[in-house]
């Protein structure tokens, strides 16, 4: 048996580090908004006296091993439902990885729905959810997708109904910052993070509801830009091109602008080389 599934990029439209835990992750106040750039993750499995799982990437120089988001999420799942099975992953690669786009949880949260569905739910919702947490940060968002408030290290979520965009991203070639790098500057650049007291929480909901895109915010673009030209560049880039806003998204480096329609994403995509055009993608149906 085999299922196809769709593995949006994800975008943060906000995305502030509000403190340091003592497990060594940080908390967030993050919106995480699903883009139609994607990947394809088809899964094949059949019941087998012993499980075995096999990971292809097609145009990535990605390994399939035990390092890859997919892989381990086909070993998790198997483990926790005690399902024996055969399982390929054949993941055919349209984001960029490294870049903040969320590549990788895409995958493998693409991957649970799909051996999910294949037998028959045995996981629920709920139970998916909290084994792609302990998978990746950003894993639940991918699971559910659309537009979401992501709190904790990012499993608490809050559908965040927002209108429909159109982005251009780009990512620049020579710039790829390790996450836990990108973490560790943040945490070098301030003397304490801000205490959540609930301000932020309230400013951020009427920066969006009340001013568009004015609110849109990224803590790690402090700490990144400054040694990125590149995606500082393409930045004002997006900004000159028309963009409504323009920002890094996640820890870098892609930058992402957005745009009033279609047409005008097509335009400005022009310019840039390698540029990819696309819009809001909305949350994933089904169980
Ligand atoms: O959870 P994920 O594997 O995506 O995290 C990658 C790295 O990013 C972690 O090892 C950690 O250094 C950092 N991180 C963090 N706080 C988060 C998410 C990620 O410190 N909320």
């Amino acid at each position: 048996m085999e299922r196809t599934e769709v593995a949006y990029a994800k975008l943060n439209l906000y995305l502030d580090v509000v403190g340091k835990r003592p497990d060594g992750f940080h908390d967030l106040k993050s919106v995480m908004h699903t883009v139609t750039l994607a990947d394809t993750v088809t899964v094949n499995a059949k019941l087998a006296d012993y499980s075995c799982i096999t990971v292809e990437m097609i145009d990535s120089d990605i390994p399939g091993d035990e390092r890859n988001l997919a892989y381990l999420a086909a070993e998790a799942f198997l483990e926790e439902t005690g399902i024996s099975a055969a399982v390929t992953v054949r993941v055919e690669k349209r984001i960029p990885d490294r870049a903040g786009l969320g590549g990788g949880s895409a995958d493998c949260a693409a991957t649970l729905r799909a051996l999910n569905a294949l037998f028959a739910y045995p996981l629920s919702k709920e139970a998916l959810l909290s084994l792609g947490a302990r998978l990746g940060s950003d894993v639940p968002f991918c699971i559910l997708g659309g537009t979401r408030l992501c709190e904790g290290r990012g499993e608490k979520m809050t559908a965040y109904p927002m209108e429909d965009m159109h982005f251009v991203i780009a990512v620049p070639e020579d710039e790829r910052v390790e996450t836990p790098k990108a973490y560790a500057l943040l945490d070098g650049a301030f003397d304490g993070y801000k205490n959540d007291d609930g301000a932020l929480h309230e400013m951020l909901f009427s920066f969006f509801e009340e001013d568009g895109l004015d609110g849109i915010y990224n803590a790690f673009e402090g700490v990144i830009l400054p040694m990125s030209p590149q995606a500082a560049a393409l930045r004002s880039r997006f900004i000159s091109l028309g963009a409504r806003a323009a920002m890094m998204t996640g820890s870098g480096t892609a930058v992402f602008g957005v745009f009033d329609s279609e047409e005008s994403a097509r335009y400005a995509a022009e310019d840039i080389e390698g540029a990819f055009v696309c819009e809001s993608a909305p949350p994933y149906e089904g169980k």
